[in-house]
């Protein structure tokens, strides 16, 4: 169990990595804004700098990123009106060597997946804890509901034990900004990412899973520094 001290310090490395990530966005830009605690840090420091006079604007991966967008006042658009972001940045679940990660811990993934593979390049802020050496999170994998049967079913054939994620506040399953339902799928440790990723697209009813395959670089906070660890780009 955490105690309060290494609480603290988590956050004081998320907020480390988040308003690091901030840096790098600069006049004209569009930028895509991912979902969770440690990119918040990200839209609350971009919103100092648009009060300061910086010219972006900012597309959103959740209810929940917009809002705080709102709320820091960063000016919106859709994927619609800029289909190529100049940056995407984004938080992760875990994130390995290779700048794989897994993401989905607030059932975000899908329209994370789509505007961070939209952006020309794609950024991971993170605290220490997440970076491991191999995959073992459980993957997120949203379904639409119509289909949860079957991809439990497929879940378990690939070797997975798949969990129906529930809600908190709200009886039964959660259901996604989409409007579908999230499984979590444990594999234990993953040895081939990019092929479960394979086998999990291939699942009639999936939308999208938490497997990232295509990271260009990881912000991580740790012992009061900043670590950028770029991708090797030889895949
Ligand atoms: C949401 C995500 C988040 O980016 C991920 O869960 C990390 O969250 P946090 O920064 O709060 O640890 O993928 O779907």
């Amino acid at each position: 169990m955490a105690t309060d001290r290494s609480v603290q310090s988590n956050v004081e490395q998320k907020r480390a990595a988040g308003e690091h990530a901030a840096g790098y966005v600069s006049d004209g830009m569009v930028v895509g804004l991912g979902t969770g605690s440690t990119v918040a840090w990200s839209i609350r420091a971009i919103g100092k700098k648009v009060s300061e006079g910086l010219d972006i604007l900012g597309i959103t991966t959740s209810y929940q990123a917009e809002a705080l967008a709102i709320e820091c006042r960063v000016p919106l658009t859709s994927l619609a009106e800029h289909p190529i972001p100049d940056l995407a940045i984004d938080g992760a679940d875990q994130i390995d060597r290779d700048l794989k990660a897994i993401k989905g811990g607030g059932a975000a993934h899908t329209r994370e997946k789509v505007v961070a593979s939209s952006a020309k390049r794609f950024v991971i802020v993170a605290d220490a804890g997440k970076s491991v050496d191999r995959l073992n999170a459980p993957v997120p994998v949203e379904v639409l509901p119509f289909a949860f049967r079957l991809a439990e079913r497929r879940i378990i054939e690939l070797g997975g034990c798949p969990t129906l994620r529930q809600a908190r506040m709200k009886d039964g399953p959660v259901i996604t900004d989409n409007g579908n339902f999230v499984i979590d799928a444990d594999f234990g440790p993953i040895a081939d990412p990019s092929g479960l990723s394979e086998s999990l697209n291939a699942i009639p009813g999936v939308v999208e899973h938490g497997i990232f395959l295509k990271v260009d670089e990881l912000v991580v906070a740790q012992d009061g520094a900043v670590n950028v660890i770029t991708a090797r780009g030889d895949d």
